[in-house]
């Protein structure tokens, strides 16, 4: 089986979308998009920045003007934000030619990984924690309907994820096979 024109990464703050999107593009030499990223270095501005002048709303318009075009950019690895599957109008477009793969991840390692950051606006309140369960509870079903490929990512390193990805991205090899006895074909 072909690799497929793209990859999409999607799943909650945390789950280690652009790190493991870097190391994968590497792995299948296809190039690296991250739609937050491109979307800060176009509006010169970062999210915070953005979410404060422009509200969620408009920071969600953006995102989706920026998936719209990054649909159209054939061997890469999108990394999209967690919010990217709320709005109905994306999920076309983040299935488009592409492998969709939820990074599935626990609430305590969303909470440890996004500890000290304070670039996710969402984050920056007295509970964080009960915010990641809560946006838990809607986007699950969310990233799970539109995932081609579920990969649990806790307790794993980048790199091993990045490795079982890539077994599952081109089934052929013998490893893959085994792999996929071993663990379950829709779970990883
Ligand atoms: C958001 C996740 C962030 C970023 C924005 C909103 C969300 O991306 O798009 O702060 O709604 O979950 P990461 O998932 O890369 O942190």
């Amino acid at each position: 089986m072909p690799l497929p024109k793209r990859v999409v990464l999607v799943g909650p703050m945390g789950a280690g979308k652009s790190t493991i999107g870097r190391m994968l593009a590497k792995e299948l030499g296809y190039r690296f998009l991250d739609s937050d990223r491109i979307i800060e270095d176009r509006c010169g501005a970062n999210i915070p920045w953005i979410f404060d002048v422009e509200g969620e709303d408009g920071f969600r318009q953006r995102e989706t003007a920026m998936l719209e075009e990054l649909s159209e950019e054939g061997n890469t690895v999108l990394a999209t934000g967690g919010g990217a599957v709320m709005r109905d109008e994306n999920h076309p477009l983040l299935k488009k030619d592409a492998t969709v793969i939820y990074l599935k991840t626990s609430i305590d390692q969303q909470v440890e990984r996004t500890r000290k950051d304070r670039n996710r606006p969402l984050l920056q309140n007295d509970d964080p924690e009960a915010v990641l369960r809560k946006l838990f509870s809607v986007r699950d079903p969310l990233y799970t309907g539109l995932a081609d490929i579920v990969m649990y990512t806790d307790r794993k390193s980048p790199r091993l994820v990045v490795r079982q990805l890539v077994n599952r991205l081109n089934p052929r090899t013998p490893r893959h096979k085994r792999q996929i006895r071993k663990e379950g074909r829709n779970h990883v």
